[in-house]
């Protein structure tokens, strides 16, 4: 796998596919291959992203990424970075990117969902500096395992500018 070549771009109908397979590959209840036709194309409040490695032939997605922004409030509602490009910041930067434009459009406080045992993904939502809030208990239906319920605020962009240009460059 090359290191160069990644491009983060807003979502497109043609992404469903390869995105729909990155979230079979990340999560034990993936969503339906519909509900990323319905962001990309009629979710006025959703604002997906994907970083594409256009070094590989044909181009791959790397991540994904789903924001929902409702008046002041950004729900990180979906992040998978494929298995291949874990563990090189993407996920870091794609998420300060995504917070970053939620910022500019209004957001002053972000929110999500996590599992309980998901501890690699607490430890970076950590690192922007989101906290517990509290759990749903039994809210994953396949193993009635309970949700960790994470917040931030404010949504700072110079935190997030920092966490966005940290390691290699995503154009
Ligand atoms: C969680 C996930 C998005 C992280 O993506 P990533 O690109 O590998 O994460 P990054 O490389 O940007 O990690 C940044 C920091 O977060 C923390 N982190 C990320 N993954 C971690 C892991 N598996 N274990 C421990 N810490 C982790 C570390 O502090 C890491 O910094 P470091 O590598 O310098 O130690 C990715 O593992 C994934 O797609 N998992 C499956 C789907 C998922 O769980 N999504 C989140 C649902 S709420």
């Amino acid at each position: 796998m090359s290191t160069g070549g990644l491009i983060l771009r807003p979502m497109t109908l043609a992404d469903v596919g390869p995105v729909y397979a990155l979230d079979r590959l990340s999560f034990s209840l993936p969503w339906p291959e519909r509900s990323y036709r319905y962001e990309v194309q009629e979710n006025r409040n959703s604002r997906p992203w994907v970083v594409e490695d256009s070094s590989e032939s044909p181009a791959r997605i790397a991540a994904m990424l789903v924001i929902w922004l409702v008046l002041d409030e950004a729900h990180v509602a979906t992040l998978a970075v494929h298995p291949d490009y874990r563990r090189r910041g993407l996920g870091q930067r794609l998420l300060a990117h995504g917070l970053l434009a939620a910022e500019k459009e209004g957001a002053d406080l972000a929110y999500l969902e996590v599992r309980q045992s998901n501890l690699g993904a607490q430890a970076l939502y950590r690192r922007f500096g989101f906290v517990v809030d509290g759990m749903r208990p039994h809210y994953y239906v396949d193993n009635g395992e309970d949700a960790i319920l994470m917040s931030l605020r404010p949504l700072d962009p110079q935190a997030l500018s920092a966490l966005l240009h940290a390691g290699e460059t995503i154009s």
